[in-house]
């Protein structure tokens, strides 16, 4: 079941350009929650159908230096508000255990992109290549979803925490 994370940021996911079918772009700003100043932008692009979708962002305002925090998609679109409960438990429509970016679409959650890591100014680059979340397949679609930067590191399902297999969060 979903537990609820320990949250920082929210990010809102909207679909800004399709071309035919390809190539398809989709935007998200980052909102600090009530307890972070951190903000953002994330753009991503799936170039067709059957390609994985880059994710590039950047992430300002997290605490400096090797900082884990998770990053995953949540499963509903909460209006333009900076509640991350209302965004729901991980985006998992084929309802598996969470895991990490690198599981097959049967080990983890669509949603489960990882962890990102702040440097020494407290930015974080985002670079993933990801091929189960889409833009296009509406099963594993993450429009109109939410992405959030969790506070605290993913053990990406492998920790033997109590909710290891849920939202894979704890603390540090
Ligand atoms: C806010 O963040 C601080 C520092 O990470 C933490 O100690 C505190 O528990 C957080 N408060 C809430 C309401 O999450
Ligand atoms: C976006 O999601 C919300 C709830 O999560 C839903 O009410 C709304 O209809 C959706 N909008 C679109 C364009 O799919
Ligand atoms: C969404 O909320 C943020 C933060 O509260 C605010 O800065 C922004 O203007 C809002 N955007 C819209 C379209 O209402
Ligand atoms: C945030 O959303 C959750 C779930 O929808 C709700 O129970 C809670 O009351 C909301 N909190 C605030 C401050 O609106
Ligand atoms: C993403 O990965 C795919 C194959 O896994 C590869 O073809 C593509 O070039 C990669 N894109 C980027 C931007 O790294
Ligand atoms: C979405 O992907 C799943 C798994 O790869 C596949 O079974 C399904 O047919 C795809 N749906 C669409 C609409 O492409
Ligand atoms: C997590 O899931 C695995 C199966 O994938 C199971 O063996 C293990 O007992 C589960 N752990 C917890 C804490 O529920």
């Amino acid at each position: 079941m979903f537990s609820l994370p320990l949250v920082l940021l929210v990010l809102f996911i909207n679909v800004f350009g399709v071309i035919g079918d390809t190539p398809i772009f989709a935007t998200a700003t980052l909102h600090p929650d009530s307890n972070s100043s951190a903000k953002g932008f994330v753009i991503f692009t799936q170039l067709n159908p059957s390609s994985s979708v880059v994710v590039r962002g950047i992430i300002n305002g997290l605490v400096p230096n090797t900082q884990y925090h998770g990053f995953h998609v949540h499963e509903k679109n909460p209006g333009n508000t900076t509640n991350c409960t209302a965004a729901g438990a991980h985006f998992n429509p084929y309802m598996k255990w969470h895991g990490g970016p690198d599981d097959t679409i049967d080990q983890r959650h669509v949603g489960d992109l990882g962890n990102i890591h702040s440097n020494e100014f407290g930015t974080a680059y985002v670079l993933i290549n990801d091929s189960i979340i889409q833009l296009a397949n509406q099963t594993q679609s993450i429009l109109n979803r939410t992405i959030i930067v969790h506070r605290d590191v993913d053990d990406l399902g492998r920790g033997g925490q109590v909710d290891s297999n849920t939202t894979g969060l704890f603390y540090i």
